[in-house]
């Protein structure tokens, strides 16, 4: 819908049902490119094929670890970006709001670290507002919408939306007056939003778990909660396995920098046990 019925900018693709669809999507395509099972999220099942040779472990790993076996694919071109930044955009009873810029790293297609805002450029903001007014337009109803775009120097490209709260807007909880919950419920309720207003530079970090365990335990959180404005979301899931993601480490800084460095630190902090 984003690339053919909106004309946005998205990274060229192709769609696959079975391997040899797959392979002649490659073949079309060109390598880096990006393979991910249709349904899923936090990047299970999904791989970057850099080299022929993992053409077919891709694959395999498409078909196993998405949330639907034999999943359908899509394959999509590597978009070489300088940045990533989820515009968390909201549809209201008073028209459409859009958050300040939050800049993620991801890893293994999950996410990080965030941080906001991200500082860009006027014209670079303008265009990501205007992509994200008409992806959420196009969706239509009230609620929150996590819009993820690429940044490559003045360009912007359309990845993908959640039609509800973000894993990398985390960080609303402690650097906007609303969180993107109280933003999300709002919205939903018919109420106005009236203005979204930054209290701070802030940052997540993600808590991940080292190993399988059916009875997690975490330590250290102590030591993570005496870094200066961080605060601790433990998710309470009931088992873990390595680098599941068990909580957020929240904090706010004088600038990004700062406001990174203790949320990591205190993520940091933080270690589960079996
Ligand atoms: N075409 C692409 N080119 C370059 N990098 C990509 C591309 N597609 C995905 N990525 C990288 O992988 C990450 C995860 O991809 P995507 O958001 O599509 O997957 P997901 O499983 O829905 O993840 P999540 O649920 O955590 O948002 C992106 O944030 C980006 O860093
Ligand atoms: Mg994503």
């Amino acid at each position: 819908m984003a690339a053919e019925e909106l004309g946005l900018r998205t990274s060229p693709y192709r769609f696959a049902e079975t391997e040899t669809e797959y392979r002649g999507a490659i073949a079309a395509l060109g390598l880096p490119c990006v393979v991910k099972p249709v349904m899923s999220s936090s990047g299970k099942g999904q791989s970057t094929v850099r080299t022929e040779a993992e053409i077919q472990t891709a694959w395999n790993y498409s078909q196993s670890g998405g949330r639907t076996k034999n999943a359908k694919v899509i394959v999509e071109g590597f978009v070489n970006f300088d940045t990533e930044i989820t515009l968390l955009t909201v549809r209201a009873i008073d028209g459409t709001h859009f958050c300040p810029p939050i800049g993620h790293v991801q890893i293994s297609g999950d996410y990080r670290e965030s941080w906001q805002p991200c500082p860009l450029a006027p014209d670079v903001l303008r265009q990501c507002q205007e992509v994200s007014s008409k992806i959420t337009e196009a969706l239509g109803g009230w609620g929150l919408f996590g819009v993820e775009l690429f940044i490559q120097g003045e360009t912007v490209y359309f990845s993908e939306v959640s039609p509800r709260p973000h894993d990398t807007g985390m960080v609303t909880m402690v650097s906007q007056s609303m969180s993107e919950f109280e933003l999300h419920v709002r919205a939903i309720a018919g109420l106005p939003i009236g203005a979204i207003d930054l209290v701070s530079p802030g940052a997540s970090a993600v808590i991940l778990a080292t190993e399988v365990s059916d009875r997690p335990q975490f330590t250290g959180i102590d030591q993570a909660l005496q870094i200066p404005t961080s605060k601790l979301r433990l998710f309470g899931k009931p088992s873990s396995h390595k680098n599941r993601r068990m909580g957020v480490a929240l904090a706010l800084g004088s600038t990004i920098e700062e406001a990174r460095e203790r949320a990591k630190a205190a993520a940091d902090a933080v270690k589960i046990i079996g």
